[in-house]
C-alpha cells in the first residue's frame, strides 16, 4: 500500500447504502473501488463450489490465498465479477452467500489471507474502499473514514426492495431477523469487528435519500483529503 496514494474508506453494516455511495464517490472522483465484502462472499463461494466446511483448515486458507478473481467493466460499464472464469455477478449478491461470507469472516485466519488482496487496490490516483473493518485495519492510515449507517428497519427495507428488484422472494421479516443475526455477528467477533475507526466521521442515512447522503460524504472528504 502506497501512502501516497488517498484512500477514502466507507465502512458501515449491511444495508446502510455504503455499497452505492462507495460506487457513486469512486465515479466522481475517478478513483479505483474496492468492494470488500464482495471478496468476502467470492472466498465463501469459492470454498463452497471446492466442498470446503467453513471451518478454520488449512484448505480453507489455501482457498483464500489462491481465490482466481476478476473484476471489470462490460461495455456499458456494468462490473462484472469472475470467479474461475465464470461469471458470479448476480450469484454473488444472494443473501446466502452474505450469509456464508459472515460466517467464514469471523475466521482470522481467512482475514489476515484476504488482507494482502485487498490492499492490491490501492492504485493512484485513490482508492475509495467500503466494507466494515476499512478505516480499522485494512486502511488505517486512510485519509478520511466515513461511517455508514441506518436503523436495522429502514436497512432491511432497502435491501428488502433491491432484492424484490432482482425477483427474490424474502419476506421482509425473515430479511429482518437475518440481518439482524449478521450485524450481531459482525460486530461482536474477535477480530475486526464492525465499528467506526476513533477518526471516522459518522453519517446516519436513516432519512437521507441517496443524494443527500452523497453530498453529506462529498464535503467530509472534500474537508479532509486535497483533491
Ligand atoms: O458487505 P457485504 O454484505 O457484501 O459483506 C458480506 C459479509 O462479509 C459481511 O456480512 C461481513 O461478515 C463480511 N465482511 C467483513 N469485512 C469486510 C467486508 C465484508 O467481515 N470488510
Amino acid at each position: 500500500m502506497s501512502s501516497l496514494v488517498p484512500v477514502v474508506t466507507i465502512d458501515g453494516p449491511g444495508g446502510s447504502g455504503k455499497g452505492t455511495i462507495a460506487r457513486l464517490l469512486a465515479a466522481k472522483l475517478g478513483w479505483n473501488l474496492l468492494d470488500s465484502g464482495a471478496i468476502y462472499r467470492l472466498a465463501a463461494m469459492a470454498a463452497m463450489e471446492r466442498g470446503i466446511d467453513p471451518v478454520d483448515t488449512p484448505d480453507l486458507i489455501e482457498c483464500c490465498e489462491q481465490l482466481n478473481v476478476v473484476f471489470q467493466q462490460d461495455e456499458a460499464g456494468n462490473e462484472q465479477i469472475f470467479l474461475d472464469d465464470e461469471d458470479v455477478s448476480l450469484l454473488l449478491r444472494d443473501e446466502a452467500t452474505g450469509e456464508a461470507a459472515s460466517k467464514i469472516a469471523v475466521i482470522p485466519a481467512v482475514r489476515a489471507a484476504l488482507l494482502a488482496r485487498q490492499r492490491q487496490f490501492c492504485q493512484p490516483p485513490g482508492l475509495v474502499a467500503d466494507g466494515r473493518d476499512m478505516g480499522t485495519v485494512v486502511f488505517p492510515e486512510a485519509s478520511c473514514k466515513i461511517f455508514l449507517t441506518a436503523s436495522l428497519q429502514e436497512r432491511a427495507k432497502r435491501r428488502h426492495k433491491q432484492l424484490k428488484a432482482q425477483g427474490n422472494g424474502i419476506s421482509i421479516d425473515a430479511l429482518f431477523r437475518d440481518m439482524a443475526k449478521r450485524d450481531e455477528r459482525d460486530a461482536n467477533r474477535e477480530v475486526s469487528p464492525l465499528r467506526p475507526a476513533a477518526d471516522a466521521f459518522t453519517v446516519d442515512c436513516s432519512t437521507l435519500s441517496i443524494d443527500e447522503v452523497l453530498s453529506s460524504v462529498l464535503e467530509i472528504v472534500q474537508q479532509q483529503v486535497a483533491l
